[in-house]
């Protein structure tokens, strides 16, 4: 039945102009079809040529002077504990061919089969290269699991990887709204949001020192411990208002330092690190090689000490002098790369 009085039509809705939405892409998932070097080749040039890293990509750091360490040599047994974008793994596995086997560990489910399809693509099939979801804390069983007695390479390039960094949902930027994770793998342990919930000022304070050398650890634990997180934002937001009276960029450096020292403690970075240490001379076949590199100072002097321990036991019949900074150019072209340290040890024969 028709109605007696038919409402007036609804008055056409007000439309917003459409914002203009720049020529770049805002969402990371647009950004990541610059990983299709082929279609994108372009795109990815001019990324490049501005000093940053294309989306979904990792520029991997200071791959001559690791080369030089770690000596590739046809049919190298190698392993590369953070295999991430497989930059330095390609490089490596085109140097042990023939006859070579590179087994690339990383603890990231997300990433890890993208890099092996990437690697296959390039031609490396299973009998050269093969991978494993695991944390390196565990490179005496994955070396044993695949039948290897010792490795002639050990390639450590530590914490996380560019993809990982600006992928706003793995919550490790401090630029990016996300939700405050930064687990590495993130079907296992706990977010960052849950440890900041649970952990007390005390121990927040002994946290951010010891990760991260934040000079205002004692404030900032007072504000931040027992209160809930969910988004990288927030956090970052909270350390702002934290600590009032600070210089913009001093805050800055300290949102840094606090997300660096929570994804540490989240990953168990130091000790997973510490673990590796250890076994590393058990990994190595005798005149083995092992490259470090670091991007932090608590990471270094772990590495320090363990290699310069190492030489003094006889273990290892060289390490490098001092640490190996990448090229002044390297560091302008690739900005990510201006914390890196490298350091190598040789296994002692017999
Ligand atoms: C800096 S990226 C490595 C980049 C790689 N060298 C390249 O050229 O693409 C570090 C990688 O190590 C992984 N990772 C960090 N700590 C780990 C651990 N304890 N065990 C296994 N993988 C780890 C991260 O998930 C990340 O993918």
């Amino acid at each position: 039945m028709p109605e007696e009085n038919p409402p007036e039509p609804p008055a056409a809705p007000h439309r917003r102009r459409k914002r203009y939405a720049g020529k770049n892409p805002r969402r990371f998932e647009e950004k990541y079809k610059e990983r299709d070097p082929e279609k994108f080749a372009e795109t990815v040039a001019k990324v490049l040529a501005s000093g940053k890293t294309p989306a979904g990509t990792h520029r991997p750091i200071m791959v001559a002077e690791i080369l030089a360490a770690l000596a590739p040599k046809p049919g190298d047994i190698a392993i590369d504990c953070t295999l991430g974008h497989g930059g330095h793994a390609k490089e490596i596995l085109a140097r042990i061919q023939p006859g070579g086997v590179l087994l690339g560990l990383d603890a990231d489910p997300i990433e890890l089969p993208k890099t092996e399809t990437r690697l296959r693509t390039l031609g490396f099939g299973p009998e050269s290269f093969i991978t494993r979801r695991s944390n390196f804390a565990g490179i005496a069983q994955a070396l044993a699991s695949h039948g290897f007695a010792g490795a002639d390479i050990v390639l450590a390039d530590l914490g996380v990887s560019s993809m990982q960094l600006d992928d706003p949902s793995r919550g490790f930027s401090v630029k990016l709204d996300g939700p405050l994770d930064m687990r590495m793998n993130p079907h296992r342990g706990q977010p960052a949001s849950a440890l900041l919930e649970k952990i007390r000022p005390d121990a927040l304070a002994a946290l951010l020192d010891e990760n991260a050398d934040e000079p205002h650890a004692a404030s900032l634990a007072a504000a931040l411990a027992g209160k809930k997180f969910a988004r990288t934002t927030e956090l970052a937001n909270a350390i702002r208002i934290a600590l009032p009276g600070i210089k913009t960029d001093d805050a800055a450096l300290s949102i840094r330092r606090v997300f660096q020292a929570l994804r540490i403690a989240v990953n168990d970075e130091f000790s997973a690190l510490d673990t590796l240490l250890r076994n590393l001379p058990a990994c190595l076949k005798p005149g083995g090689r092992a490259a470090i590199l670091t991007f932090h100072s608590g990471e270094d002097r772990r590495v320090k000490k363990s290699l310069d321990a190492g030489l003094h036991a006889g273990i290892y019949s060289a390490v490098s002098a001092g640490v190996i900074r990448p090229t002044p150019a390297e560091q302008h072209s690739n900005p990510r790369s201006v914390p890196a340290k490298l350091r190598w040890a040789i296994r002692a024969e017999g």
